[in-house]
């Protein structure tokens, strides 16, 4: 009896680590490039982060030993990061990505002003690496430890502009020149080929200006010259064949739209990862360009909204739970897709959250609400040990220790587990069920499953009843195990919650992980692309036999299939917008994923130009054709409003736009006004050949 009782033990014992085994082997599996719903992001600025290797640190004046010039590289670098993923530090704090600084070679120069390219912004070679990080083994084990464990490798890219330069002294830094892996293509002040913008400064004063002057005293690339536009698209398949997972685009805001959807559709079309850019916005700020941008580029963009709404809330506590819930609605309304946006509390370019005016509390509710809200969390590196630094360069410091006991870690990786574990926080929507200035209590939920965070961040305790939840009946204990003070909940018959108390600083979440119920969508990735690139579908209950993918009526080819991950190839479909639908081999349908977007071909970069359009005050150009990248001669989503100020000066207006490649295209100019009024231009429509590959210029006149 008793060796039958041992023997059924061990056999359960072994059946749960089999099950344990398979959970972990699917999930590791499920890690794809492209769906990063539920992944948390750790951001490291490498040269701050760890010295895994003393021999690559720079000598002289670019490297500051006891970190006292935090201008200077301090010796971080990739054996850094590698250690500190094979001793467990970044394992066990659940993370799932990680990004880094960009990898590429950087100048050597000291600016006048004392500051080094330790942060990577200022490249000089794209196809090198920055040596004070590591060689190229150094950056391949990188990404091969970090696969080995579970995580993905984003790296920042900077396609605005090389480094500092000055127009009238070579000098100046490096001039910012640029090398093609170790060929000179060209600098700054004696630039005969027309690399770079020779426009100024931006006074920040309008979008076209950002774009088409200097950010700061940084060289800006024309990015429609053909050597440009060749060698940043080469540069970024070059760290695409090297493994990595994602790429975080620097600037965004000041690059054209249209030469950014021809990065995009570049990057999509070779090796599709998962890119978002930074479009940074201030506090309060709200800039429907960036909506747009986020809907329309291809790419995701770093949640500066949310961010500021947060930290508004819990850091400098001028704003109120209402104001932030709506901000959650307003989002979800303007982003199409807001679960793949990038939520953060703070980053290299602002305060850090935790401050000496802040308590640590204050940083453990942010932490939890951050990483239970929607969107893909971003951790900045030292966050979880408390890391202080009002602006550049303190709150850029280096790692003060990697203490695994602090309160904040352990709440990363508890809910970093709860993302990959109850797909509620990556793919659902959220509810408000609860809500005061102190308090907010709001649902996540996705098919069944449903994860409900609590958070008081008053001074007074608050009795909570009447709180209706889509959690079933049954109670529910803190998936943080009272970390944050939290207690178990009971939910009746009725699906309300039994009245409880949230006292001040309390954060509790409770979960319910569902039975699948049939297939469901939670992600697509990307939604935009041409006939034959690879799309990604997540989500749950597609069975382990092939059944089909439907882009609107027409069924997709299927490279692989498993229950929560398929991978099918765009059909030869009319470029337009479709929904995405899966059918189970039992011929079950899933939800309708809509919006994903068929391309006529791929994208190549292409100047409109268009003289004398005379316009009243108010009025503008656009430009709308007969391709779906054209607006398919519908004006309400014309391109433009065309600029007239930098490049080209009024009345000639100018636009950058990603058109397909190889086509013949009819379009027309159009002025609409502020009304929305608009004016054709008369004749026939106009014809275009695009290229092939390459970039161009087209100008014309105005017909009136
Ligand atoms: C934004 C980056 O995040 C910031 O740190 C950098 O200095 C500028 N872009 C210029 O690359
Ligand atoms: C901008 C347009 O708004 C959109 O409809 C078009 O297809 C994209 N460009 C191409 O990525
Ligand atoms: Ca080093
Ligand atoms: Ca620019």
């Amino acid at each position: 009896m008793k060796f039958l009782a041992n023997f059924a033990k061990s056999f359960a014992f072994m059946l749960l680590c089999l099950l344990v085994f398979q959970q972990f082997s699917s999930e590791i599996e499920a890690s794809s490039k492209v769906d990063y719903s539920q992944d948390v992001i750790y951001q490291i600025v490498t040269d701050r982060f760890y010295d895994g290797d003393p021999t690559n640190n720079p000598t002289g004046e670019l490297y500051s030993p006891d970190a006292s010039n935090l201008h200077k590289y301090l010796g971080g670098d990739w054996q850094g990061i590698i250690e500190k993923i094979e001793n467990g530090y970044l394992t066990d704090l659940g993370v799932t990505a990680l990004w880094i600084s960009q990898p590429v070679e950087n100048v050597y120069a000291v600016h006048p002003e004392g500051y080094t390219s330790y942060h990577g912004y200022w490249a000089k070679d794209y196809k090198k690496t920055n040596p004070f990080y590591g060689d190229l083994a150094d950056f391949q084990q990188l990404v091969e430890v970090a696969h080995e464990n579970g995580m993905k490798i984003i790296i920042d890219f900077t396609p605005n502009h090389s480094s500092p330069a000055l127009e009238t002294d070579p000098n100046y830094v490096e001039n910012g020149a640029i090398y093609d892996n170790g060929t000179l293509l060209g600098n700054y002040s004696n630039d005969d080929q027309g690399l770079f913008h020779h426009n100024g400064g931006t006074d920040f004063s309008s979008l076209e200006d950002g774009i088409y002057r200097n950010l700061y005293d940084l060289a800006d690339y024309n990015l429609q010259n053909e050597t440009i536009d060749q060698y940043l698209k080469e540069s970024i398949k070059h760290w695409l064949d090297l493994g990595i997972d994602g790429i975080r685009v620097d600037a965004v805001k000041h690059m054209s739209r249209g030469w950014q959807e021809t990065l995009v559709n570049h990057i999509y079309t070779h090796q599709p990862v998962f890119t978002f850019g930074e479009w940074f916005l201030g506090k309060g700020e709200i800039d429907p360009k960036n909506h747009d941008f986020a809907n329309e580029s291809g790419m995701s963009l770093l949640d500066f909204r949310y961010g500021q709404a947060l930290r508004s809330v819990l850091k400098d506590e001028d704003a109120t739970w209402t104001d932030f819930h709506e901000m959650i609605e307003h989002t979800s309304a303007s982003y199409d897709e807001v679960n793949d946006q990038v939520t953060f509390i703070d980053n290299h370019d602002m305060s850090r959250f935790t401050s000496s005016t802040t308590s640590k509390t204050d940083t453990e509710m942010a932490l939890a609400v951050l990483l239970t809200s929607r969107g893909v969390p971003t951790i900045y590196y030292g966050t979880e040990q408390y890391l202080t630094g009002e602006g550049d360069p303190e709150n850029r410091k280096p790692m003060p220790g990697f203490d695994q006991n602090t309160k904040a870690y352990q709440l990363i990786s508890k809910l970093s587990a709860l993302r990959q574990a109850n797909p509620a926080l990556g793919f659902g929507n959220t509810t408000e069920r609860w809500i005061n200035q102190d308090v907010y209590i709001y649902e996540r939920k996705f098919g069944d499953h449903v994860v409900v965070t609590a958070v008081n961040s008053g001074d007074t305790a608050y009795n909570i009843s009447n709180m209706q939840t889509a959690l079933p009946s049954g109670s529910y204990n803190d998936v943080l195990a009272g970390l944050l003070n939290g207690n178990s909940i009971t939910v009746n018959q009725d699906q309300q919650v039994n009245s409880f108390e949230l006292v001040p600083n309390e954060v509790a979440v409770w979960q319910y992980t569902a039975e699948s119920n049939g297939p469901s969508i939670g992600h697509v990735g990307p939604m935009v692309g041409q006939q034959g690139n690879d799309i990604t579908i997540t989500g749950e209950g597609f069975g382990s036999s092939n059944g089909n993918v439907f882009f609107g009526n027409e069924t997709a080819e299927v490279k692989s299939w498993s229950d929560s991950e398929i991978v099918v190839t765009i059909p030869a479909l009319a470029a337009g917008k479709y929904a995405v639908t899966v059918e189970t081999s039992s011929q079950v349908s899933s939800n309708n994923y809509e919006g994903f977007e068929i391309l006529t071909n791929q994208l190549v970069p292409v100047r409109f130009v268009v003289d004398n359009a005379e316009t009243d005050y108010g009025t503008s150009i656009y430009l709308v054709g007969n391709t779906q990248e054209l607006g398919n001669w519908d004006v309400d989503k014309a391109i433009g409003p065309f600029f007239n100020q930098v490049m080209y000066q009024y009345p000639s207006w100018y636009y950058d736009i990603g058109v397909p490649a190889g086509q013949e295209i009819e379009f027309k100019f159009v002025k609409k006004d502020s009304q929305g009024n608009v004016t054709w231009e008369s004749g026939t429509n106009r014809t275009y050949s695009t290229p092939t590959t390459g970039t161009d210029t087209i100008q014309f006149n105005w017909r009136n």
